[in-house]
């Protein structure tokens, strides 16, 4: 698994795609040459991922989106842009830094008025935040996701769409014996999510610029 390199196709079809179908975006290439001048790890989403999220954050015609984990602002952006007019994006990050990477970046983009920033660890600011939710994405400490999910279903309505990043880990979700902690907490969320009522859900798996991995996606029902 971790151990097979990347087909290269993988990142072809991604560059591919992305010059057909993503017009020349000043902003979100400022957002990632900033998050990487000021030496944020480079794990935002890929373009092609960027897109993805957006569609279907789009097809929920969204006044309000969460996203837990903001890193430099990138899947921000693609997010923020799928909001309704007047609709609201709250973002939570406990990195200060990354913060203040992402408050520049989200503004540059011309989405800051609709975006608010909250800083600390996302378990202690989930029970101030007041829904309903129409969108959530769900990518910060992966070994939290099951308690992020829950607030997420807690916060959202029927229809809520919640997405998952990194849940299939280069296979190791499918490990009985993995000792990845990310992969682990992936483990236990998804174990959770299976039983619970409240959601109908699917893992889709992924290949791209970003290797092998995959989104978990949810509807509240
Ligand atoms: N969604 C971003 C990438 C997020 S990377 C994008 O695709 O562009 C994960 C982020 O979660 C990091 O910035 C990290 O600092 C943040 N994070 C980690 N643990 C957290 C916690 N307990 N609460 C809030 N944010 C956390
Ligand atoms: C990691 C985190 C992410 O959110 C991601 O998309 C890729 C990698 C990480 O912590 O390694
Ligand atoms: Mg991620």
């Amino acid at each position: 698994m971790a151990d097979k390199k990347p087909d290269p196709r993988w990142a072809a079809v991604d560059d591919y795609a992305e010059r057909l179908l993503v017009r020349p975006d000043p902003a979100l290439n400022a957002a990632v040459a900033d998050s990487d001048a000021a030496k944020l790890p480079p794990i935002a989403v890929s373009p092609m991922q960027g897109a993805f999220i957006h569609a279907l954050a789009r097809a929920t015609k969204p006044r309000a989106i969460l996203e837990i984990g903001t890193l430099g602002g990138y899947s921000t952006i693609w997010l923020a842009r799928a909001l309704e007019p007047g609709g609201r994006l709250v973002t939570l990050e406990y990195e200060r830094k990354h913060a203040d990477v992402a408050r520049k970046n989200v503004d540059r983009a011309g989405v800051g008025d609709r975006v608010e920033i909250r800083v600390g660890n996302a378990i202690g600011l989930l029970p101030s935040l007041s829904g309903p939710f129409d969108f959530i994405f769900i990518d910060a400490d992966k070994p939290s996701t099951t308690e992020y999910f829950q607030w997420g279903v807690k916060l959202g309505r029927p229809g809520t769409l919640i997405v998952v990043d990194n849940v299939v880990r280069d296979g190791a979700i499918a490990d009985e014996k993995t000792k990845d902690e990310g992969a682990l907490g992936m483990r236990r969320f998804l174990d959770a999510a299976g039983r619970d009522r409240r959601v109908t859900m699917s893992v889709i798996q992924t290949v791209g610029a970003k290797s092998y991995d995959g989104f978990a996606v949810a509807v509240v029902v």
